[in-house]
C-alpha cells in the first residue's frame, strides 16, 4: 500500500455537536495501548499509530482512565512529553470505572469519584486540561443533577473544555441536556456509544435524541472489535482467525459473546460481498457506512498494528452506491419493534395523523428503518 503523510478526508474537521470543537472525522481509539489487557499494543507501536494518526491529520484521541491499567493514558502523556504537540489535540479520557475495590467512592459518578479520577488522568496525561471528558457509562446511582453541576463546574475551573456521556440510556442524555439548557449548565456535545453493521439498536432513540438535542454521535468499535474486518471464520459457537476475538471470545463476556450469531455472520457475508464489488477491503467499507450515518461526526477506531491503521485511514475515501449500500441495509437493518412500527405506520407510510397531506418540518428526526414494511 502507498502510503501519503497527509490524508485530505480526515483533516476536513466536524463540530462536535452544537460546541465549537473541532474533530477529525476519525477519532484514534487507545484502548489498545499498552498489553494489559492480552491484547494491545507495547509502546513502541502505540507510538508509531499515535504518530501516523497525527501525522495524516487526525486530532481526536479517545482514551479512558480504565484502559489497560492507565496505560492508555500514560502513553499518550509519554508521547507528547517528548514530542510536543499537546495543545494541537483534542484529548477525550472519562471516568465511572472503579480502580480501587472495596471503595465505593473509587468509581461511578459522584463527585467525590469525578475529582479523584479527573487528577489521576491528568497526571497520567501530564497535562493540566483534558479536552473532552466523557462519563463512561450511566452508574444506575448518582442523581443527574450531581454529574452535571459537577461537569459544568470543572469546565468552569479550566480542568476541562467540553462534556459528554458515554454508554447511557437515552432518556437519561436527553434528560441531563434539558436540566443544562434550562439552568445554564455545561451542554452535552456528544453521546460515545457503540455502533456498527452489527449493532445499531442505537438507531431507536439514541440518534433521534441526539440530532433533536444538538449533540454528535461518535460511535466506538465500528468494526465490533474486528469481526467486520473479515478476517475471522467461524469455530463451533465462536471464532478462528488472527486477532483480539479468539481469545476473548471465551472470556465469557456478554458483550462479546453477543457478537457470533446467525445474524451477524450474514452481515458479515454480505459485507465481503460488497466490499469484493468495490475491490475494498471489507473493513474499509464498514467504516465508510458507520462516517456516513446520521448525526456521527467522528468513529472512534481501533488498531493494533500500522498497517490496519493506514488502511483504515482510507475509509473515509469509499463511496458506496445506493444499490450495495442497500445490500448492507437489507441484511443489516434492525428489527421495527413497538412502539416504532406504530411510528412507522402513523408517520411514513400511513398518514395517520397528516390526512394524508406531505408535511415537511426540520431535519431533527431519524427514521430507524428507512423503508420498511
Ligand atoms: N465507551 C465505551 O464503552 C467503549 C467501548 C469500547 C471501545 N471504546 C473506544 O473505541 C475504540 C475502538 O474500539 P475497538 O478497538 O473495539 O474498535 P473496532 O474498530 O471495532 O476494532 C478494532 C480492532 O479490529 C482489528 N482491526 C482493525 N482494523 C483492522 C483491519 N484493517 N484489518 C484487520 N483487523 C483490523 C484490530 O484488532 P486485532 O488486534 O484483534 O487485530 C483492532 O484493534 C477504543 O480504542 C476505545 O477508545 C469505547
Amino acid at each position: 500500500m502507498t502510503t501519503t503523510p497527509r490524508i485530505d478526508s480526515l483533516a476536513q474537521y466536524h463540530l462536535l455537536g452544537r460546541s465549537g470543537l473541532r474533530v477529525s472525522p476519525l477519532c484514534l481509539g487507545t484502548m489498545t495501548f499498552g498489553t494489559e489487557w492480552g491484547w494491545g499494543s507495547p509502546k513502541e507501536t502505540a507510538h508509531r499509530i499515535l504518530a501516523r494518526y497525527l501525522e495524516a491529520g487526525g486530532n481526536f484521541l479517545d482514551t479512558a482512565d480504565g484502559y489497560t491499567g492507565g496505560t492508555s493514558e500514560q502513553l499518550i502523556g509519554e508521547y507528547f512529553a517528548q514530542h510536543g504537540g499537546r495543545d494541537g489535540v483534542v484529548i477525550a479520557t472519562k471516568f465511572t470505572i472503579n480502580t480501587s475495590p472495596g471503595d465505593p467512592n473509587a468509581g461511578g459518578n459522584g463527585r467525590k469519584n469525578i475529582y479523584r479520577a479527573l487528577e489521576g488522568s491528568l497526571r497520567r496525561l501530564k497535562t493540566d486540561y483534558v479536552d473532552l471528558y466523557w462519563l463512561h457509562a450511566w452508574d444506575g446511582l448518582t442523581p443527574v443533577e450531581e454529574v452535571m453541576h459537577t461537569l459544568t463546574g470543572l469546565v468552569r475551573e479550566g480542568k476541562i473544555r467540553y462534556i459528554g456521556l458515554s454508554d447511557v440510556p437515552a432518556w437519561y442524555f436527553a434528560r441531563a441536556q434539558t436540566l443544562a439548557e434550562r439552568e445554564g449548565l455545561e451542554r452535552i456535545a456528544a453521546l460515545q456509544l457503540e455502533y456498527s453493521l452489527v449493532e445499531r439498536n442505537i438507531e431507536r432513540e439514541h440518534i433521534p435524541a441526539a440530532l433533536a438535542l444538538g449533540a454528535a454521535i461518535t460511535p466506538w468499535s465500528p468494526l465490533a472489535s474486528g469481526l467486520l474486518s473479515g478476517k475471522y471464520t467461524r469455530e463451533g459457537v465462536g471464532v478462528k482467525g488472527d486477532g483480539r476475538l479468539p481469545s476473548i471470545s471465551t472470556s465469557g463476556n456478554p458483550g462479546f459473546l453477543k457478537l457470533f450469531t446467525e445474524r451477524n455472520w450474514g452481515i458479515v457475508d454480505a459485507l465481503k460481498d460488497v466490499a469484493r464489488q468495490l475491490d475494498r477491503p471489507p473493513a474499509q467499507v464498514a467504516l465508510a457506512w458507520v462516517t456516513r450515518r446520521p448525526g456521527v461526526a467522528s468513529t472512534i477506531i481501533g488498531a493494533t498494528r500500522l498497517e490496519q491503521l493506514e488502511a483504515n485511514l482510507r475509509a473515509l475515501d469509499v463511496e458506496i452506491p445506493a444499490p450495495l449500500a442497500e445490500r448492507l441495509e437489507a441484511a443489516s437493518r434492525p428489527e421495527l419493534v413497538h412502539p416504532y412500527h406504530f411510528f412507522e405506520e402513523a408517520f411514513f407510510t400511513g398518514g395517520m395523523f397528516t390526512g394524508g397531506t406531505t408535511v415537511r418540518s426540520e431535519p431533527t428526526w431519524f427514521r430507524p428503518s428507512p423503508g420498511r414494511r
